[in-house]
């Protein structure tokens, strides 16, 4: 562990004099000179350690705060000596904002599907196939989980991760490595003895089930559609562009099957064990089982236990474990003959409907919430389950009084999914939706292609309010240090009626309130005050305007540079812009277009509240890291100011004039002739505003 370290240079080769904190010995120092490469080597090689001790055995040994530490040296040295860059090393585990494309990659080996059941008795019919084309031979099988997740197939070379690929038709998938490279379980580079040369590994990528809640409880509160279940989020975070967005979501792998390798081993559980010796997470959850009896008694225990893994399953997989054997019976044309996936079924619970309550959010929609008398579901008393919206209240004709069923399938919320009609009295009425707010009793609308109602009184629903005041203050917004209580307090005495509030208190205001010492008023004054610092992008997403969640905030930011381009942009300029689409544009000029919102945004702009060009004080991406521009001209779209930052917010440098070191002159209209004759001659390129801002999307 480096504690010290100098550089001297000796020709033109740096030498480092490394202070490192001797093996284990806490106390012990030793005195050792390494050259930069092999430092940096020696950094890749303890992080992975560490990272597989952490991520794949769930054993860590040093504490966070020394894993850091090893990063920042690792990452300092990649940055001063560019000649040891690797993408496998660890400190790429971050991703990068470069928008990835996700080509398509055939498959060396197709990934087949596996063939499934329901029933035990199907299972039995599976086991006489097998017996009729290997008659008379003991049939030892492997059980498995069948993780509720996303497949994907890895490849490597010579011990290193080369490819990612999706399952796509099977033959062949999208190449989404950048993605995958991000997940800390999976080994970028091999370790132990006889690794096929090239190889592909085959697992699921999924997401434990508290990693799939908290990232739902955070798009909750920017305004973003929940994902389904952790499947669904696991999937769709594989299909981001923008890799350092994926390696802020915890996914995970296993990996379960190694095709082609029948001549390395006889069974398919040792080519699993041999694989957690290369390095990769191998499920704990996998058994040999001598017979059926045995498979049905791993079936039934993970039915029953299945809510106590940290992750979902939707089955169990039973494979023949003798290649040999595998071989014999071979593949019909989707499915291999030696293997089959048992599905559970979804855990269901009858209980009767009591109640439904209806919950305003902080975009004003409006969710139908079945109040339900408990019951025991998988492993868990459930009160409430979600009705969704008015049309699946419509579907299941469902009415107080009846009995339900309700569903704990992927989904972490349970849905009501049917109505026992058979039990139904004659005296139930059925429910209609409600059509005044419960909060404000405003009418309710339902915008052509929203399933959802919504209250639109969205400057005096109290809800709604405190949402977006809460909203306003969080972490990834505008940071200020107010709790939920307070916020509810500071409401109810009238001193916030919308997030402008905050900018008219004073002490003497809060002073006056119940259980504010001087202290925490000055700490909320401060943290107000510290809050008109807070970059442009947070500003955007913190004012809440419906799918403007954090990411969206930042490429609007980049792309328009100020509030005010921003709020003149047209439909078409907005689905210009990357990753935008009508959905979002639409909502972005629906709020632009309401005064009471404009006239909010003129008061956060009086207050301090920062309206442009903070980009730059937040870096973006490194699209243009190394490249010097110049700047020239009058634009359509930015000002000279906010193109600066934008170039610097993208890693480049903006320079004065035009020389042999610059890359890119961006020309708007009346750009001097001068400039322009020099660029020509020193042959750099000249691009419009346009063309720039394609550059960094
Ligand atoms: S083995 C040749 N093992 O289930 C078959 N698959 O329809 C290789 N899955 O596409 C697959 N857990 O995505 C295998 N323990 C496990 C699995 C598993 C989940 C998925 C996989 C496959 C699908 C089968």
């Amino acid at each position: 562990m480096a504690v010290h370290i100098t550089y001297q240079q000796q020709q033109s080769c740096f030498k480092l004099l490394i202070l490192i904190r001797y093996e284990q010995s806490e106390y012990d120092f030793k005195i050792c000179e390494m050259n930069p490469g092999e430092r940096i080597l020696k950094l890749r090689e303890t992080i992975e350690h560490h990272n597989d001790l952490y991520y794949v055995k769930s054993q860590p040994e040093i504490q966070d705060v020394e894993y850091d530490n090893l990063m920042k040296e690792l990452i300092s040295l990649e940055k001063q000596h560019p000649e040891y860059d690797d993408p496998n090393s660890p400190s790429q585990r971050v991703g990068n904002d470069t928008n990835n494309d996700f080509v398509q990659v055939r498959h060396d080996y197709p990934m087949l599907s596996l063939d499934n059941t329901y029933s035990p008795a199907e299972i039995a019919d599976f086991e006489d196939r097998i017996r009729k084309i290997i008659p008379g031979e003991p049939i030892e099988y492997i059980c498995e989980l069948k993780y509720d997740g996303v497949s994907i197939s890895l490849h490597y070379e010579h011990g290193r991760f080369i490819r990612a690929v999706t399952r796509g038709d099977g033959e062949k998938g999208d190449d989404v490595t950048a993605n995958v490279r991000t997940i800390r379980s999976i080994p970028l580079n091999l370790k132990g003895k006889n690794i096929p040369a090239v190889f592909d590994i085959r697992g699921e990528i999924f997401l434990p089930r508290q990693g799939f809640e908290k990232m739902n409880k955070e798009r909750e509160e920017a305004g973003e559609m929940l994902f389904a279940n952790p499947r669904n989020a696991a999937s769709g975070t594989l299909k981001i562009k923008n890799s350092s967005v994926v390696a802020k979501r915890p996914l995970d792998c296993y990996l379960y099957f190694i095709p082609g390798v029948e001549k390395d081993f006889t069974t398919h559980y040792e080519s699993i064990m041999a694989a957690s010796d290369w390095g990769f997470k191998v499920p704990p959850y996998i058994q040999k089982c001598s017979g059926l009896k045995e498979v049905f008694n791993f079936i039934e225990l993970w039915y029953q236990d299945r809510s106590k893994l940290p992750f979902d399953i939707d089955g169990i997989v039973i494979k023949v474990n003798s290649y040999r054997q595998q071989q014999l019976l071979g593949f019909t044309a989707k499915s291999p003959r030696w293997a089959i996936a048992y599905k559970f079924k979804a855990q269901e619970a009858v209980t009767e409907l009591l109640s439904i309550d209806y919950q305003v959010g902080r975009t004003g929609a409006v969710t139908p919430v079945a109040n339900l008398r408990p019951v025991l579901l998988a492993g868990t008393t459930v009160k409430r389950a979600s009705l969704h919206n008015a049309d699946q209240i419509a579907l299941l004709d469902i009415r107080i009084g009846d009995l339900v069923t309700i569903e704990k399938g992927g989904e972490i919320i349970p849905k009501i999914t049917g109505v026992k009609l058979e039990s139904r009295t004659p005296n139930l009425v059925p429910v209609g939706f409600i059509n005044f707010c419960p909060e404000c009793h405003t009418p309710l609308v339902r915008p052509e292609g929203e399933a959802r109602h919504f209250c639109p009184n969205d400057t005096g629903c109290p809800p709604q309010i405190k949402g977006k005041l809460e909203h306003f203050v969080s972490r990834k917004a505008m940071d200020i240090g107010c709790a939920e209580v307070t916020i509810e307090q500071l409401y109810n005495a009238g001193l916030l009626k919308d997030v402008t509030g905050f900018y008219e208190l004073t002490l003497e205001k809060l002073l006056q309130l119940e259980r504010f010492a001087q202290k925490s008023a000055d700490n909320l004054i401060k943290s107000i005050v510290a809050s008109k610092q807070v970059p442009f992008e947070r500003v955007l997403y913190a004012i809440g305007i419906r799918y403007v969640g954090e990411t969206v905030a930042k490429k609007l930011a980049s792309h328009f540079g100020g509030m005010d381009q921003l709020m003149q942009a047209t439909q078409e300029q907005l689905v210009q812009v990357g990753e935008i689409g009508e959905v979002i544009a639409g909502s972005i000029v629906s709020y632009f277009s309401n005064p009471r919102n404009r006239e909010l945004i003129e008061k956060l702009r009086d207050a301090g509240v920062q309206m442009s060009g903070s980009v730059a004080s937040g870096k973006i991406s490194d699209k243009l890291a190394g490249k010097n521009l110049v700047i020239s001209g009058v634009f359509k779209n930015h000002s000279r100011e906010e193109l600066q930052a934008m170039i610097e917010a993208h890693g480049g440098k903006n320079q004065g004039s035009v020389n042999s070191n610059t890359h890119f002159v961006v020309a708007g209209e009346g750009m001097g002739p001068a400039k322009r004759e020099k660029a020509l001659k020193l042959g750099i390129p000249v691009i419009s505003e346009d063309d720039f801002t394609g550059m960094i999307q």
